[in-house]
């Protein structure tokens, strides 16, 4: 099939490499002319595991293409994917402006019946209002479906490839047709393809994003309490994740959610309950605890070194929001930071791949270091604030050289208990004992 990609962010990129890899034609469109010129020279503008292997081989085998030239890309195909930023607006609900542009830009352009394919997270209804924008910009017959995206960051190739299901929300059976022959390759081992309203899709992807993070908040309020009481939430996290209601994945507590996705989904199904008179409680609770989460760990070492820390130097591990990428929107690490450069400590940090994104935005507020254990020298304590494999079994007699003090605040629970005491570290972790 001939397909057009709008926005080559990290859904329309991977969207627009995945849909090459089985046979379609892709061109994908951005408006960031520096941006389609180094994807055009072979460079894939994010970090993202197995991609590249995908990006290159589709363009090699010219099937995947990057123009700034909406007009051509709408012209050449059946359906059109937008994967365009849906970012908070002042209000915080979802800002729809990116969308609703592009739709009127690509409604001057159809000369021919095509599939619009909303893929960015949107407010429910917005598929009816994208829907108005062509009928008051041209008199082609168009559908519209919401096809929301679920992949993760740092799997997302596998994720598209092989999705545990695909939502697809249109009446409209001419696309409903359509949709279910492109996404049949990627669902050749019977994950279902669901087909519903547009609404209805549109709320799917606010649930799950919300329910995910409610089920992680929930797991982290679980982990304060095992402090308090004397519990261990890895013991809590296995008695209840065996029971198949609950299940295994997504209980594991850390320093709270972050990303470009959650929070921005959180608070935008929050408010859009709230522009419905419907106070959505749970999710308010969800958001103000995520907050208090993020600073867990400065609570900790507050706690540690009785609320003076000026002058204090921590090594700090991991800055991106989660393993496996460089993205550090709304990455808990930068918070720590924030608060202890504020307190008077300083910080010299180690992350495989987010470095150069941190600073870009902070500069030399901290220190940088070119590997995990230059982080620690002369450290009083050494942070962990992601979960890369890499920190997960480090040398520790090399970490005892440098390291000033045998200390450890870990918020994403990397090591086993016993291990530390008996190499005689002071390991404060989330909700497990001291
Ligand atoms: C999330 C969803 O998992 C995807 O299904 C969805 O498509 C995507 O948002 C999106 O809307 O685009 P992502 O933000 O890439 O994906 O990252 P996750 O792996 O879901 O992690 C989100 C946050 O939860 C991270 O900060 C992570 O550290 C935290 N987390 C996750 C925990 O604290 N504990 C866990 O057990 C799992």
């Amino acid at each position: 099939m001939k397909i057009a990609v709008i926005g080559t962010g990290y859904v329309g990129l991977v969207t627009g490499t995945c849909l090459a890899e089985t046979g379609n034609d892709v061109i994908c469109v951005d408006i960031n002319a520096v941006k389609v010129e180094k994807m055009i020279n072979g460079e894939v503008p994010i970090y993202e595991p197995g991609l590249d292997v995908l990006f290159h081989r589709n363009i090699a085998q010219g099937r995947l293409s990057f123009t700034t030239d909406l007009a051509d890309a709408v012209s050449e195909s059946q359906i059109i994917f937008m994967a365009l930023p849906t970012p908070p607006g002042g209000d915080g609900a979802a800002d729809l402006s990116y969308i609703l542009g592009a739709a009127k830009d690509i409604a001057k352009l159809v000369t021919s019946y095509k599939v619009i394919v909303n893929k960015s997270t949107v407010p429910v209804g917005t598929a009816d209002k994208v829907q108005a924008v062509f009928t008051a910009n041209t008199k082609v017959a168009i559908d519209v479906v919401s096809n929301p995206e679920f992949l993760r960051e740092g799997v997302a190739v596998d994720d598209f490839m092989k999705p545990d299901r695909v939502v697809i929300g249109t009446r409209s059976e001419k696309a409903q047709k359509l949709m279910a022959e492109l996404y049949a390759p990627y669902v050749r081992q019977g994950n279902p393809i669901f087909f519903m309203d547009e609404r209805s899709s549109e709320l799917t992807k606010y649930a799950a994003n919300s329910f995910l993070a409610t089920k992680i908040t929930f797991m982290n309020e679980i982990a304060n309490l095992c402090e308090i009481v004397g519990a261990d939430v890895d013991a809590v996290r296995k008695g209840i994740g065996s029971d198949d209601r609950i299940g295994k994945r997504f209980l594991f507590p850390g320093i709270g959610y972050g990303g470009s996705c959650f929070p921005k989904d959180v608070q935008a199904l929050a408010i859009a309950a709230d522009s419905h008179d419907y106070d959505f409680q749970i999710l308010r609770a969800v958001m103000e605890v995520n907050e208090r989460q993020k600073l867990v760990l400065v609570e900790k070492i507050l706690k540690y070194y009785k609320n003076n820390i000026k002058g204090k130097h921590f090594a700090l591990w991991g800055l991106a929001f989660k393993p496996e990428t460089d993205d550090i929107r709304e990455a808990p690490a930068l918070y720590i930071v924030d608060e202890l450069i504020k307190q008077g400590a300083t910080i010299s940090a180690f992350d495989p791949e987010a470095m150069n994104n941190v600073k870009a935005i902070i500069g030399d507020k901290i220190s940088f270091a070119t590997n995990q254990y230059d982080a620690l020298e002369n450290a009083d304590a050494l942070l962990i604030a992601t979960e890369w494999s890499v920190f997960r079994n480090p040398d520790f007699e090399r970490m005892d050289q440098v390291l000033n003090n045998k200390v450890i605040f870990d918020g994403r629970n990397l090591f086993d208990l016993e291990k530390m005491i008996d190499l005689g570290y002071y390991y404060n972790s989330i909700g497990r004992k001291l």
